[in-house]
């Protein structure tokens, strides 16, 4: 399955994600994790990303692009992927259904937009935390660990991401509102959307998706399992 997430920072794009890659056969690509990847790294590409990243401003193109192209072209991708956080805008939209035509003439099944309204946003991300180990995240008040400030499962301590004070989160849904909601409009009109409702428990929300992909999901992981490795 071509599975594209969309929705405001925070909406539970990657805790989806992460819950779908094993319902579908298929791995999840989440642009925001390649970035933050990147600086660590300290690439180059990393250290000029981080300038964006910082003000809750989007990365220029030039650099997001090389690295899910690059992504998109490992093995584990070829049956199917899980895109979170990309694209962002339309020229990113563009940019995507070149690149997948590009690789045997592929395209997207489906994209879900999960909704959910600002406040709840704010609260949700300023009690995120995530496991500089193995990338866990938890939810201070709705989904706390176990040990405080440790991962239930690697004992890796948990951090606060930087982009995630609320100044910060206020200018990403700013950025959201002007550059990324055009995109359900687009996916809209080409008839690969659904919008659910992000409220609720990340397992009911889960049923939700699942619900909106329909047969595409069973599908598309039985022809995952057949692809050669
Ligand atoms: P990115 O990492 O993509 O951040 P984002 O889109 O702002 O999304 P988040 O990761 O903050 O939230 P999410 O929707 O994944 O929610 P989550 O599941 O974590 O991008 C970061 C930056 O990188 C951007 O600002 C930009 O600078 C740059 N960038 C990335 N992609 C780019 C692109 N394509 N072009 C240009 N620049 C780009 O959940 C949030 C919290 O809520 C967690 O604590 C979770 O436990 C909790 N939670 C989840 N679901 C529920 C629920 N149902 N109920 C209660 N709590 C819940």
């Amino acid at each position: 399955m071509q599975l594209v997430l969309l929705g405001p920072p925070g909406a539970g794009k990657g805790t989806q994600a992460r819950m779908l890659q094993t319902r579908l056969g298929a791995p999840q690509i989440a642009s925001g994790d390649l970035l933050r990847n990147a600086v660590r790294s300290r690439t180059a590409l990393g250290v000029e990303a981080k300038r964006y990243m910082d003000k809750g401003a989007l990365v220029p193109d030039a650099l997001v692009l090389k690295h899910i192209e690059e992504r998109l072209g490992q093995p584990d991708a070829a049956a199917g992927f899980i895109l979170d956080g990309f694209p962002r805008t339309v020229e990113q939209a563009e940019t995507l259904t070149a690149m997948l035509k590009g690789h045997d003439s592929r395209q997207l099944d489906k994209v879900i937009a999960i909704i959910v309204p600002d406040e709840e946003i704010v609260k949700r991300i300023s009690g995120r935390r995530t496991c500089k180990n193995c990338g866990a995240m938890y939810h201070l008040i709705y989904d706390p660990p176990r040990n405080f400030n440790l991962c239930n499962s690697c004992n890796g301590e948990l951090y606060q991401r930087d982009d995630d004070a609320e100044d910060t989160v206020r200018m990403r849904l700013d950025v959201y509102a002007a550059a990324t909601r055009p995109l359900l409009e687009y996916y809209g009109r080409a008839g690969l959307l659904s919008q659910i409702d992000g409220i609720g428990r990340p397992e009911e929300i889960q049923q939700r998706i699942v619900e909106a992909i329909g047969d595409a999901g069973g599908a598309s992981k039985a022809a995952a399992k057949d692809k050669p490795a």
